[in-house]
C-alpha cells in the first residue's frame, strides 16, 4: 500500500488542529510552504508548522516552494518537521542542500516540476531519501491531473531501482481514487492528496478509498 499524505493546503485554514486530528489515520502529514516568488501563491510557514507540532505523531513532510530556499532549511527544521523537499528548479545548489538537510538530522526530498525532465536528478541519486513528481503545475491545490507526467513517474521509478537505494517515489497533485491506479501502477510509493481527503465529510474514509485503489 501507498503511504498517504495528507495536504494541509486543503484544510479549513480556520480549524487547523482539528483538521489535522481528522486525517491522523494518515502517516504523513503534507505541509505547503509557498512564498509568493517561486510560486504565485502564499500559504503558511514555520510559526504555524511549530504549533501544530505538538498535536499530531504524523511524519511533518514539508514542501518548500520558495526560492532562495537555502536560508530557511533550519529554521523548518528546528520547527519540527522530519522531511524536507525542495524544488530542482531555481536552485543551482541542489546537492548541498541536500547535505544540508541531512546534517539538519531530516530526511532530504526533491520535487521535481512538470516542464522538468526525470534526468534532472541523475546526479542527486545517492542523497535524495523522496522524490516528489508534481503531476500539477505547483502553487495551488484542486487543480486537474496532468496526464504527461505519468512517463516520468515510470522513469524515476526505474532509475530508483538502479540507484538500489530505498527511495519514497511521491506524486502530488490531482490525486484521487481515478489517478490513484495510474500512478501506483506507474511506481509511485507515496500519494500527497488535498482536495480529494479535506474536501470529502469523512476524512479517514477518503484515505482508505486512496489506499485501496492503488495498484500494489
Ligand atoms: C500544490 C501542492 C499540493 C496541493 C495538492 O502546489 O504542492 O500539495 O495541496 O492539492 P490537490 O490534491 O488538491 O491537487
Ligand atoms: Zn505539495
Amino acid at each position: 500500500m501507498p503511504i498517504i499524505a495528507p495536504s494541509l493546503l486543503a484544510a479549513d485554514f480556520s480549524n487547523l488542529r482539528h483538521e489535522m486530528h481528522d486525517v491522523s489515520s494518515a502517516p504523513w502529514l503534507h505541509l505547503d510552504v509557498m512564498d509568493g516568488h517561486f510560486v504565485p501563491n502564499i500559504s503558511f510557514g514555520m510559526p504555524v508548522i511549530k504549533a501544530l507540532r505538538p498535536h499530531s505523531p504524523a511524519k511533518f513532510d514539508a514542501h518548500l516552494m520558495v526560492e532562495p530556499v537555502d536560508p530557511l532549511l533550519e529554521a523548518i527544521a528546528k520547527a519540527g518537521v522530519d522531511h524536507i523537499t525542495v524544488h530542482v528548479e531555481g536552485n543551482p545548489h541542489l546537492h548541498r542542500t541536500l547535505q544540508t538537510i541531512h546534517a539538519l538530522g531530516c530526511k532530504a526530498g526533491v520535487a521535481i516540476c512538470p516542464a522538468t525532465p526525470p534526468e534532472a536528478l541523475s546526479y542527486v541519486m545517492d542523497l535524495v531519501d523522496i522524490i516528489l513528481v508534481m503531476t500539477v503545475n505547483p502553487g495551488f491545490g484542486g487543480q486537474k491531473f496532468l496526464e504527461s507526467q505519468l512517463p516520468k513517474v515510470r522513469t524515476l521509478s526505474k532509475m530508483i531501482a538502479q540507484s538500489g537505494r530505498d527511495i519514497v517515489l511521491g506524486v502530488d497533485g490531482g490525486i484521487d481514487a481515478t489517478t490513484t491506479p495510474r500512478v501506483t501502477e506507474a511506481g509511485a510509493t507515496m500519494l500527497v492528496a488535498g482536495s480529494s481527503i479535506f474536501g470529502k465529510e469523512d476524512r479517514a474514509a477518503a484515505i482508505t478509498t486512496l489506499e485501496q485503489a492503488s495498484v500494489s
